[in-house]
Order: C-alpha cells, then structure tokens, then sequence
C-alpha cells in the first residue's frame, strides 16, 4: 500500500464511519426558522400594520400571531388580559396583542410562561389607548393583608421577550405627600429583553417598577412624583420624556442594585427631564445603586443637590451617579453632592449606547 492509497483509503474510511453515524441517527434534525430566530426582539414585532411589508420579502418576516383587543365587542377580546388568556402557555411564536382605542379598566397580567408577547396600539394613539387600574400599597388583599407597593401594578410583565408600542400603562391613584402607602405602579416589568416604544407610563409615587431584566425604553413618556422609575433592571432610556408632578419635594430614579458584581443600573440618554415639581435626579436605593444621565435636557425644577443617599452617608462611597454632558436650566452642577460625579467621556462610555444593554445579544433594530 502506497501512501497516496493510504490517505485515500483513510479518507473513504473516515466518510463511511462519518455517514454511518449518520444513518444508525437517521435523518439530519430539519431545525424550524423559529428555533433559530426566537432569541431577539425586532422592529417586526413591534409592528402590526402593512407599512414594514412595502418592499420587504414577506417570506422573511417571521410568523406570527395577532390577536385583536377592541373594547366594542370587534376583535377577538374585550379585555387585554382575555388575549393575554389566549396565548397557549410556553408559545415559541410572537403574538401581537393588537389594542383598539380605548379605556381598558383592568389590571392586567402576562405570566412568566408566556413569553414573545408584544402590546401593540395604534401609531400616533398611545394617549388613547389606555390601560388603567388603581391600586395602591395600602390596598387589603381578600385576606386582609396590604398588597404592598409590589402588587398594585395596574400591568405586570413576568415573561421575556416582551414588547410594547404606543400604549399608555397607568394607575390613577394620586400619591398625596405626607401620607403614607400610597405607592401606586403602572407598569411592573421584571421579564428579560424588553423593547418599549412610544409607550407612556403614568403615575404618581413609584410609577414603574422596572424589577429585572435587560430593557430598553424608547421615545418613552414616564410621569410620576417620588422613585417613579424604580427597580433593579439594566435598562437604557433613550430619547424619552420624564414628567416630574412632584409636589414639594421627589425623586425620578430610585436604583436598586445592592452589590458590587450586580449587572444593573439606569441609563438615560438624551431624555428630557420637564415637569411641575421640583425633583431629584436618584436616590440611592440600592448600596451600589447606578445611574447616569447623558445628553440629556433638564428644565428648572431639578433639585440643585442632584441626589440623596436615602439617609446613608456609607452609600455615598459605593453608588455610581453622574451626568455627563447635560443642559438646560437645571444642569448646572454647582450646588450638586460631592460625591456624584461629573462623568469623563470614558466613565460615561459605558452608559451611552444599546451595549449598556448588551443589545446584540437579543436586540434588532431597524
Ligand atoms: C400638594 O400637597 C399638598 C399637601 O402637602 C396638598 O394640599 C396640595 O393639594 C398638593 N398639590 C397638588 C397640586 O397636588
Ligand atoms: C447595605 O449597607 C449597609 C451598611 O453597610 C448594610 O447594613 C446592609 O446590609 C447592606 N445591604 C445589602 C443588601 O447588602
Ligand atoms: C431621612 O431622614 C430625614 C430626617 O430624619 C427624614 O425626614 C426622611 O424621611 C429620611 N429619608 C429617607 C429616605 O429615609
């Protein structure tokens, strides 16, 4: 046996045992488009009406579902949570809850085994598509006990992969300082990869719990008076409006992150930051609370200190705050803590872009 036979017989050989394997397995698994394509949040699924399809290949959009939500009876439900009841547990396929203008009165819920579910209202309607509730902390459960802050969401979120455009989440309970348990949340969010557009999120003490998870909040409008955006996500507010009604005194963000080695934090990028009452940028919450704020334009109604420690002067050395490059009347940094931080670009890099939320991982935008 030569040698050019013997690597050719090896190579004969080695394909005959490569495809014997394959036949003692059977054929190749013909793996399904959405077994690949399952693990992102994009554009498409944010989208229900005709204008993606112009010039696009139909047979490339994903398969999907779309439920109707119309409160007059048109579409396959009345209630939002009757088309979150639709969707079968564990699905693999997007549904699009497609809702109607309207007042939906409901407090609503989309179980941790629902995920790829998306709320999707009518373009330039969000204000008219509401859904509302009014619960507050204080609130008795059926045996007696306070629901607590937690448990009033008016929407609560469980599951992944969620997404929503242009609908408003509110609870319109009105927090009166100086009493007590009136924390009331819209919009709970603790799934991870989130993508909310246009949405608006209404309230006063603790509007939105934003728990865990990877989020991203564009062209959002969040109202609310005290800790209105709270939690302990990694989420990236871009370009969008945060309305101060603060009566007094408040605070916008309240972060949570408790260690050093927590994955978390609030990024605010090109946000505006408008409203009646005067307020400040964070409280620390968390030990090792974060926040940032970047490009972003505050009115007059910033507290000049910019932050508190929430009574914890050992905080002040663990917490991350800073601004970077921010203007407007309340920008100016001259009465803020010492221990916030006017950001270097290098220090503020890491808050400016969609890597914040590692967004190449789950994220796919236009
Ligand atoms: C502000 O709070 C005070 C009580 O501290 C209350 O009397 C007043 O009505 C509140 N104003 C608004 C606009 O809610
Ligand atoms: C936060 O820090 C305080 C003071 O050092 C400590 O007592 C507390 O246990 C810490 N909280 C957490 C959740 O680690
Ligand atoms: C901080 O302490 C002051 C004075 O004791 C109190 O009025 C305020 O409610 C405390 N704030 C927090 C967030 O605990």
């Amino acid at each position: 046996m030569n040698l050019s036979c013997f690597s050719t017989c090896g190579i004969v050989v080695l394909l005959v045992l490569l495809f014997w394997g394959d036949v003692l397995k059977g054929p190749p698994k013909v793996y399904a488009v959405e077994e690949f394509e399952k693990h992102y949040i994009e554009w498409d699924d944010l989208t229900v009406a005709d204008e993606s399809d112009q010039g696009l290949d139909l047979d490339r959009r994903k398969p999907s579902k779309v439920i109707v939500v119309d409160k007059d009876g048109g579409g396959d439900s009345v209630t939002v949570q009757g088309a979150v009841d639709l969707v079968p547990e564990h699905n693999q396929l997007r549904h699009k809850i497609y809702i109607l203008p309207g007042i939906y009165r409901e407090k609503v819920r989309v179980p941790k085994s629902k995920p790829y579910i998306s709320f999707i209202g009518e373009e330039g309607r969000a204000s008219e598509t509401v859904i509302t509730w009014h619960d507050k902390a204080s609130d008795k459960d059926t045996e007696g006990n306070e629901i607590g802050t937690f448990g009033t969401a008016s929407v609560t979120v469980e599951s992944d992969y969620f997404g929503a455009r242009e609908v408003t989440f509110e609870n319109s309970v009105v927090a009166i300082p100086g009493t007590n348990n009136m924390q009331a949340v819209a919009l709970r969010l603790k799934g991870d990869k989130a993508w909310l557009y246009r949405v608006r999120i209404l309230g006063t003490q603790d509007t939105l719990l934003d728990e865990s998870g990877l989020h991203f909040y564009e062209g959002c409008f969040i109202q609310g008076s005290v800790d209105f955006i709270f939690g302990n996500a990694k989420s990236l507010y871009r370009d969008c409006i945060l309305h101060s009604v603060a009566n007094g005194s408040g605070a916008i963000a309240a972060n949570h992150r408790d260690t050093p080695n927590q994955d978390s934090g609030f990024s605010f990028v090109h946000c505006q930051i408008k409203g009646t009452g005067r307020i400040l940028l964070g409280r620390a919450w968390g030990n090792y609370s974060k926040v940032a704020y970047s490009f972003c334009d505050f009115d007059d109604i910033i507290a000049p200190e910019g932050w508190s420690d929430w009574n914890s002067t050992a905080k002040e050395r663990t917490v991350e705050f800073g601004e970077f490059r921010c203007r407007g009347k309340g920008a100016g940094r001259r009465n803020r803590v010492a221990w916030s931080k006017s950001f270097r670009f290098d220090e503020a890099l890491p808050f400016l872009t969609t890597q914040f939320i590692h967004a190449y991982q789950w994220l796919l935008r236009r």
